[in-house]
């Protein structure tokens, strides 16, 4: 069962060590990366693409990333970044908020950190803005609460290739759904796979450094997702990720790994329920986000089209605006109620 997963891996102190190690130590840019896991990242939407070409080059060199979880229509909102590293997409959603928006990255690396944070004033001047948007923490995302981070704050928690790092996954997402405003998104890329691994693969420490041996088992990702508050995960994009290096792949055998952006819903308790419900509601995109002029992905099976009126289960409508409590509300005209 899950639990016996947990139990088997070694302590999760030796794993935060390790993990800081070859982060910190070990990994000097992401060419020295063994497998293509922390850089499978899809290409960016054209105006994020925009944003990272003008991130200083130091920055954007100790990206380790396996996908863009940066969500477009965030002018104004306050963002977390867990797992932060060098900084490069907190820096792009300091560009995306804007001057009146907000970003904390947290991170558990000394040398991540001191890269984050030495180009940040530098960066907000060149967005021409007075006061800096962009903060560096240092932390464990297991454990928010004591680097400072309080309940209901975020509207948006993202996180690139990270979650997977972590010895304990279900308090990372106890923690999420705590620190995430009502009507919040914790918006995230990470590696996954589509078993659970065994006790030699876990406690390969070149392999979870490379954010491969600690992939959850999909299915586990959603019961422990569920479990913590976010019912029915939706997600937004998947790649496969391969491991070349025949050693490693000798490790991991026919497993498969991929690198999904998952997007999981704060919203207030009974409006997300176990299985979809059709309730007769429709939706309409206002075509507002800048980026997205004339259609919203919202996951890989829902395209709405600027103008058009779509059918939708009750779910769906919680996560767009129904009573007006997503942070996308602002973007679509719900019809009808449950
Ligand atoms: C694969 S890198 C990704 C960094 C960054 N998100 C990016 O896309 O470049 C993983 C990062 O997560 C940090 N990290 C891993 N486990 C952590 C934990 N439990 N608490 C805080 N930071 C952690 C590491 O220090 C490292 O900087």
């Amino acid at each position: 069962g899950v639990s016996v997963v947990t139990k088997t891996m070694p302590s999760n102190e030796m794993t935060l060590e390790s993990v800081k190690d070859y982060y910190g130590k070990v990994l000097h840019t992401s060419k020295d990366l063994k497998t293509s896991a922390c850089t499978a990242s899809g290409r960016p939407h054209p105006v994020v693409a925009k944003v990272i070409r003008s991130i200083p080059k130091e920055v954007r060199e100790k990206f380790y990333g396996c996908g863009a979880p940066l969500p477009l229509g965030i002018e104004g909102r306050s963002v977390l970044d867990l797992g932060s590293g060098s900084g490069r997409d907190c820096y792009a959603a300091a560009a995306l908020v804007g001057p009146t928006g907000s970003v904390v990255g947290i991170d558990m690396t000394a040398e991540q950190l001191a890269v984050a944070r030495a180009h940040a004033d530098q960066y907000c001047k060149s967005l021409g803005y007075d006061h800096c948007n962009l903060k560096f923490v240092e932390g464990y995302i297991e454990r928010l609460e004591e680097a400072g981070i309080e309940a209901n704050t975020f509207d948006l928690v993202i996180s690139n290739c990270v979650v997977n790092l972590s010895p304990d996954k279900p308090r990372v997402l106890r923690e999420v759904y705590r620190v995430l405003k009502q009507g919040g998104e914790f918006y995230f890329s990470d590696v996954y796979c589509d078993r659970r691994l065994p006790k030699h693969v876990q406690e390969h420490q070149v392999l979870w450094g490379e954010c491969i041996a600690g992939a959850l088992y999909t299915n586990d990702f959603i019961r422990y997702a569920r479990q913590a508050g976010f019912g029915d995960p939706r997600i937004l994009s998947s790649a496969p990720i391969e491991v070349h290096d025949p050693e490693l792949k000798a490790v991991v055998g026919e497993a498969k790994f991929f690198s999904i952006t998952y997007r999981l819903f704060k919203l207030p308790e009974g409006m997300l329920e176990t299985l979809c419900e059709d309730y007769g509601q429709a939706v309409r995109y206002k075509g507002t986000i800048k980026g997205m002029e004339y259609s919203y992905m919202l996951d890989d099976h829902h395209l709405f089209e600027k103008g058009k009126l779509s059918l939708v289960c009750g779910n769906t409508a919680g996560m767009l605006g129904e009573n007006g409590v997503s942070w996308l509300a602002p973007h679509f005209e719900i019809i009808g109620d449950r």
